[in-house]
């Protein structure tokens, strides 16, 4: 159990890995594990809307993911839509906002549809915000933020000088998000796969070994107690902190 209600992370991001072993150490398929992913996603919302988590975001399909077989990949994207229907009364019972980070416009229309249908009404919600990272990638973030920042300098809209670390901040997907308190990696691996990389410049990192479909409140529980544990120090020195 946690103790201290008061020393959690406000932004909790999770690299959900895992799911294809854990099918094939049943003898399945793959996705078998997917689909039994989507039963941990309901247990660690629950308990992050339960522990008051105010940002949690859920790296659930990445760019470099395009490459998997597209039997696979078209699986994922029935999952989602049947997901995201499925959830939807209890994403409006729990005032969840859902948020999307990533290339949206590459998901199959229906998959951006459904999308663009539970973000708008859940926009007022305000006990959680839950965004979901799909067809995201660190490094195309960046890229089309360089863009973008390049159009707004040719345009005249703001001078080169003006950009610093706010204005970068504004350009990227996670605009409205503050930056991530903990990073949880599941199934063992120990990388970050190109999620969030600007984002997670001061996260601290947990690095479980349970596969995805295994992972429940209880872990998740022990990943925060870990995380409390630690001294977060952005630089400083101890002392520093206890003034
Ligand atoms: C994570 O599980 C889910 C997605 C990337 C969509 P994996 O499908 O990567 O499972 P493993 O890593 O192959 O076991
Ligand atoms: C990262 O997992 C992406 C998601 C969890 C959505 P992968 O399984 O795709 O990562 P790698 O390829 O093993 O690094
Ligand atoms: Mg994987």
């Amino acid at each position: 159990m946690i103790d201290n209600k008061n020393h959690l992370p406000n932004h909790l991001a999770i690299i959900m890995d895992g799911n294809g072993r854990w099918a094939e150490q049943k003898g399945k398929k793959r996705i078998f594990g997917h689909k039994n992913g989507i039963k941990a996603v309901q247990k660690v919302v629950e308990e992050a809307v339960e522990l008051k988590i105010r940002y949690l975001t859920l790296y659930a399909f990445s760019t470099e993911n395009w490459n998997r077989p597209r039997e696979e990949i078209g699986v994922l994207m029935k999952l989602l839509v049947n997901s995201l229907k499925n959830e939807f009364e209890k994403l409006l019972e729990n005032r969840i906002k859902l948020n999307v980070i990533g290339n949206i416009d590459q998901l199959p229309k229906i998959v951006q549809d459904e999308l663009k249908y539970v973000i708008k009404k859940t926009i007022n919600n305000n006990q959680m915000t839950l965004t979901l990272a799909l067809s995201y990638g660190g490094r195309e973030e960046i890229a089309s933020t360089f863009k973008q920042l390049a159009i707004k300098v040719k345009n005249n809209i703001i001078s080169p000088e003006k950009i610093d670390q706010s204005i970068i901040n504004e350009h990227l997907y996670t605009q409205n998000l503050p930056d991530v308190d903990l990073l949880i990696r599941t199934s063992g691996e120990k990388r970050i796969s190109n999620f969030l990389l600007w984002q997670i410049a001061y996260a601290e990192l947990y690095f479980s070994k349970v596969l995805w479909p295994d992972f429940n409140k209880r872990h998740l529980h022990k990943a925060i107690i870990n995380y409390q544990k630690r001294e977060r120090r952005f630089g400083k020195t101890s002392e520093q902190l206890l003034r």
